[in-house]
């Protein structure tokens, strides 16, 4: 345990009445409530165009909303929450070796500067890979750039983890591992995630609550507990009798929700 996670007090976020309008008639997002528990894996899935990525943007602060608050509240005596934003496409410094895009994260956090290497050492290990800390983001494959942008976003050390389907552009297979591993990472950390994904497979597999959402205006129109215990093996789960049944479910209010 490093000294700023002994310092770490958990972290909720409150949406509430979140109401997102552009130049359309409908709202992109109409009077929309969430609440997500410290250290709770929260995914949302819903239609693309139902207002996801906005919703994200206003919590992280890059979008305004019209009306209502997103708060994200912490135990007295806790330092000022952190969150932190991974995109579906990599966001990595092309001029910049797996190194350098990682000490990006470190620099955020505010770091001192002698114990980056250190941190950025633990977290190459911790995303396994080891070997490619000179390697530039053009010489790694899909998923390893995702990993060093995982790894970035864990450098930063975020109170909420914001992740607009960070592994939506990986083929099926990279995927899979991918949610394993940041399952992993995630049991470890406890921090509070919020998970897009248009994966309803992906997102069952790995939250403990889904969120459905429907379009015109964006809206919640299912929240599901996802009650398979910790840890888990995303691959073995999908053989599951009631992952096939909840699956079923979120499709069907999805269709509805269409
Ligand atoms: N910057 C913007 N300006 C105008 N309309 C936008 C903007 N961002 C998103 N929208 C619209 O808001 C709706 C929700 O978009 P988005 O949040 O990207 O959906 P999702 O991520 O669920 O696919 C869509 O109708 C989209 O066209
Ligand atoms: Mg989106």
């Amino acid at each position: 345990m490093t000294g700023s996670d002994m310092l770490y007090k958990p972290a909720k976020l409150s949406i509430a009445h979140l109401t997102v309008v552009f130049n359309e008639e409908v709202p992109a997002i109409g009077d929309l409530s969430l609440e997500v528990a410290e250290g709770e894996f929260v995914a949302i899935v819903g239609p693309s165009g139902c207002g996801k990525s906005t919703l994200l943007k206003v919590v992280a602060g890059l979008q305004a909303a019209q009306s209502g608050t997103v708060a994200v509240a912490r135990a007295e005596g806790g330092r000022e929450p952190k969150i932190g934003f991974m995109f579906q496409r990599d966001t990595l410094l092309p001029w910049a070796n797996v190194t350098s895009n990682i000490s990006v994260g470190c620099e955020l956090s505010g770091l001192p500067k002698d114990q980056h290497a250190a941190r950025i050492a633990s977290l190459i290990a911790l995303v396994r890979l080891q070997g490619y800390e000179n390697h530039y983001p053009a010489a790694l494959s899909g998923g390893m750039r995702q990993r060093v942008s995982l790894a970035r976003l864990l450098a930063f050390e975020p109170d909420i983890y914001l992740m607009d389907e960070p592994f939506g552009a990986l083929d099926y297979q990279t995927k899979i591992i991918m949610g394993r591993e940041l399952l992993r990472i995630w049991e470890a950390r406890r921090r509070a995630i919020v998970f897009v994904t248009h994966d309803i497979e992906e997102a069952v597999a790995l939250a403990d609550r889904v969120i459905v959402m429907s379009a015109r205006p964006g809206c919640i129109v299912a929240s599901h507990d996802v009650v398979f215990e910790r840890p888990r093996d995303p691959r073995s789960l999908r053989g599951d009798p009631r992952f096939g049944a909840l699956v079923q479910t979120i499709w069907s209010e999805l269709a509805i929700a269409d």
